[in-house]
Parts: C-alpha cells; structure tokens; sequence
C-alpha cells in the first residue's frame, strides 16, 4: 500500500555534471522497495506549496534502512531539493509502480542512458544476489555524466557494466546501442531492461525488435500525482487498444505491448 511519509535527510550531495545524490532512512520503504519502485518527493516543506508538484524518483539503492536518489537538477523541483540539508524532513510517496521487471529470463541485459541508470541499478544488485547473469551498458555524452561511476565501483560491478561515452572521454565511444545486437543474441532467453530518453529507449526497442529479443522499458513520463488519479501520465496499450497511466499500471512495460 502506498504511504505518505516524513522522513529525515541523512545525505544531500551533488555528485557530477547536474546530478546529485539524496539519501534518506525509513525501514518500512527499505523492507518494501524493489526494483522499478520509485517515489514521489515533495520538493519544498511543510506549508510551502512553490513549487506544488512532488518530483518522481527511482529507488536507485538500499542499503541497511536508507534510500538512495540520485537525481539530475533541471527544474525549480530538482533546485529546491538541492537547498536541503541533513537532518531536513521531506515528505514521500512510496514505494510506487505495480508493474516491476519480470524474473522468468537466463539472462538480463540492462540498458541505461545517462540517469535512466538510476533506475536499473537497484535491479543490478538483485540480480546479482539472486545469481542471476547480467551485463548492464551504461551511456552518457560524456565523462561527467557518469555520476553512478563510484557506486558501480563501491559495488563491485565493475565486470558487469561497459561504459559507452559519446566524445569517447571513457568507456567505449559510442552510443548504448552500438553494440547492443551482438550483446543481446550472445546467450540465450535473454530479456533487454533499459530506462533512460526517450530517443534512446525506442532505439533500444527498435533493435531488439530487430532481433526479436523482449524488451521491457521503464518509462519516466511527466507525473503529477504518481498514484493512478491525475491521468496524466497514459500511454498506449496497442495490445489492449487503449491506455495504461505509466505511475500505475506501470512503471515498467513489454515494449512489443505499447506505443513507446
Ligand atoms: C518513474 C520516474 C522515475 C524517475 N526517476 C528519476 C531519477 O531517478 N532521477 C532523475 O533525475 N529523474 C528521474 N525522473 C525524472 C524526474 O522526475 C524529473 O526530471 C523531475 O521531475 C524534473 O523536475 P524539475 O523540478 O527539475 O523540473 P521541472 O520544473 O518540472 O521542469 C523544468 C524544465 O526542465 C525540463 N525537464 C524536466 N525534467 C527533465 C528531464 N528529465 N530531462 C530534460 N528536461 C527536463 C522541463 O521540460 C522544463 O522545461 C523520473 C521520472 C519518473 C516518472
Ligand atoms: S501521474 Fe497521475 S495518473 Fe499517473
């Protein structure tokens, strides 16, 4: 069930390029968290209401009773929450989404664009205690962007993830599809997960449709209430012929399903 809590900022850090890292505790979100969840933080504090809307994050890590969050400031939502400190009490929606990566495959291989990643990392680490084989492509512009570099080291994946840069700055030069293909048919009963642009995810769609290999997306439309009520956030369900809201019957979906 989906609750409103107050919790308490245990770290707020900007990490590289315009991303930061929040980190809160809360056991009761810890226990229930699983890949794909996210949340919805409200950016400014109790009887402030500028701006209104809570932001929606991907629960990018759990570790002992603390989320982690990493999040990219773009907005005055993403500036705000950069202004807290430790010790500030936040309000969060959680843990949300239904729909979550499905576990019937041999092999995962996880596609994520620049913060996009923030949403698989959590999966990676499931994946792993389950001794489930993955690799996960990591892509962004360039070197700067890769702000889930030292969790990925932290965490010892660094044999599982191949960085791509677009200038080439580390990791291969390229994008994230560049050499998805042979990736994607190298084991069998393999499934793709990717999260991240939009750009990007349809092109991840559009090769593994190429090779007829299922592609599950987690999608990141624009949410205002991130709890199935505003319909704000519908997709197309092609298979259905009609539409799903991405917070709630969502956030992950069957690519071959949907209208991406
Ligand atoms: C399920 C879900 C999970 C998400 N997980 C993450 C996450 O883990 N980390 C993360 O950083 N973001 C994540 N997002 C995206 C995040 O919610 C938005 O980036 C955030 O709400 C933007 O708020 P803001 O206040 O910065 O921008 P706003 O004030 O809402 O927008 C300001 C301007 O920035 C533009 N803008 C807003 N968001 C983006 C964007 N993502 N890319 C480019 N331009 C943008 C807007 O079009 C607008 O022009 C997720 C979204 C969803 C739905
Ligand atoms: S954000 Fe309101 S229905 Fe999805």
């Amino acid at each position: 069930m989906i609750k409103d809590y107050k919790v308490e900022i245990t770290e707020n850090r900007f990490i590289s390029g315009i991303t930061w890292l929040l980190k809160f505790k809360n056991k009761e979100i810890a226990e229930k968290a699983k890949p794909a969840h996210f949340v919805m933080v409200r950016p400014t504090s109790e009887h402030q209401y500028d701006p209104m809307m809570r932001r929606a994050f991907a629960i990018a890590d759990v570790v002992d009773d603390e989320i982690w969050i990493y999040y990219d400031v773009y907005g005055r939502g993403t500036k705000t929450l950069t202004e807290k400190k430790v010790g500030d009490e936040i309000e969060v929606l959680a843990p949300l989404g239904k729909n979550l990566f499905p576990e019937n495959f041999d092999y995962y291989l996880l596609v994520g664009g620049g913060i996009g990643f923030a949403g698989l990392s959590y999966l990676m680490k499931k994946l792993r205690e389950k001794n489930k084989p993955f690799k996960a492509i990591y892509g962004v512009r360039r070197k700067e962007q890769l702000s889930m570099l030292d969790w990925i080291k932290e965490n010892d994946f660094e044999n599982n993830v191949i960085i791509y840069t677009e200038d080439g700055s580390y990791g291969k030069k390229g994008l994230v599809t560049r050499d998805l293909k042979e990736l994607a048919l190298e084991n069998e009963n393999t499934a793709i997960f990717t999260c991240g642009p939009h750009g990007m995810m349809k092109a991840v769609d559009k090769i593994a449709k190429e090779i007829k290999v299922p592609c599950y997306a987690s999608l990141e439309s624009k949410m205002a209430c991130g709890f199935g009520i505003c319909i704000g956030c519908v997709i197309k369900d092609v298979e259905k012929d009609s539409y799903v809201r991405v917070c709630y019957e969502g956030p992950v979906f069957d690519t071959y399903k949907i209208e991406l």
